[in-house]
């Protein structure tokens, strides 16, 4: 198939381009390397391009005839959404809608977008399913959220049919090392503890140690990247397959906490964190812990590399070259 990936140069866009790969399907990457990274480039057919531009977009169109397309391309830091709101709706907001404009132009009504566990906000239970009451508490959130209202009004009235993955903590790195996580900066637990134990991040320090977890520290569902994008590989067979839209949570099922996290990188490294507490980050929620029952019994999900050891081993291969 030919599949289009915004935002193909980026950590997750990147590490499903090389599974579309894998699986002999044509990729057409569309970036504007505001946030990604030619080295993550990893083949495929790769165009420069703004998703707020209508022409970059009827270009790649125009050119390849896209059958499905991956929407990675998002701002995603928390922080900034709040001091810069407006950032984060143009670039989340109004990129989806001219994205879905042009695909509707074309007729491609098949899409599978990155969604966040952000979109639910404060938890009310654990594990979230997909029925837990949606209330972003952050601009980035918002973004997500509304992008997900748009796509179900655009399947009722124009047949789009789309799956939206809500992600829960994305991380580690492509096992066999080609690919990893490459932010600017970096503002995610276990790059930060890595790069601390690499002597690059001194100030490394645990945000909050009163939450009302076991340790006190904050509560977190780390699923690999290359599970993450196996899914997307799924979600894309189903939805060809007629099937109709869903919305699905991709995490691990399974919690562990920030001082966990660097127990296993202390274990799997040999070195030793200097640790220090600051307050906590605001809008951290304590625990966060995706239910896997749909992406399992829907998409035919299996986790395989999702190991916290194993995503804090392929982190740390890759932060070592880098
Ligand atoms: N943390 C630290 N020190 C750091 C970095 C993080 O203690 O240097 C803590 C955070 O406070 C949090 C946990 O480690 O308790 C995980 O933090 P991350 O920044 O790695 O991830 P988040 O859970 O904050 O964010 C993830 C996604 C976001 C998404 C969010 C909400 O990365 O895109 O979940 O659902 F918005």
């Amino acid at each position: 198939m030919k599949v289009l990936v915004t935002g193909g140069a980026g950590y997750i866009g990147s590490h499903t381009v090389k599974e579309l790969l894998k699986q002999k399907h044509q990729v057409i990457i569309l970036d504007n390397f505001s946030s990604g990274h030619q080295e993550l480039v990893c083949g495929g057919h790769l165009v420069r391009g703004d998703l707020r531009s209508e022409q970059d977009l009827r270009q790649v169109f125009q050119t390849f005839q896209v059958e499905a397309v991956m929407h990675f391309a998002s701002l995603i830091q928390v922080g900034e959404s709040y001091t810069d709101p407006q950032k984060y709706y143009c670039h989340n907001l109004f990129s989806s809608l001219n994205l879905l404009k042009i695909m509707l132009e074309f007729g491609v009504k098949r899409l599978i977008f990155s969604s966040s566990a952000a979109v639910y906000g404060q938890p009310q239970q654990i594990p979230i399913t997909e029925e837990h009451p949606v209330n972003p508490i952050n601009p980035y959130g918002a973004t997500k959220y509304m992008v997900e209202r748009v796509l179900s009004d655009y399947d009722r009235a124009y047949g789009l049919k789309y799956v939206s993955l809500r992600y829960f903590n994305a991380a580690g790195a492509d096992p066999d090392g080609q690919l990893g996580e490459l932010h600017k900066p970096e503002t995610h637990l276990i790059p930060n503890i890595i790069q601390h134990l690499l002597g690059q991040n001194p100030g490394f320090q645990v945000f909050g140690n009163d939450f009302p977890t076991p340790d006190g520290t904050a509560i977190r569902d780390y699923i690999h990247v290359t599970d993450l994008a196996r899914a997307h590989l799924k979600a894309l067979e189903r939805i060809m397959a007629g099937s109709s839209s869903q919305i699905i949570n991709l995490g691990s099922a399974k919690g562990y906490s920030v001082l966990e996290v660097i127990r296993t990188a202390e274990k799997v490294t040999g070195k030793t964190v200097s640790l220090k507490f600051g307050p906590r980050r605001p809008g951290d929620v304590p625990v966060l812990l995706a239910s896997s029952q749909k992406a399992e019994s829907w998409l035919g999900w299996g986790r395989e590399f999702s190991d916290l050891e194993f995503i804090v081993k392929t982190a740390w291969q890759w932060h070592q070259r880098h």
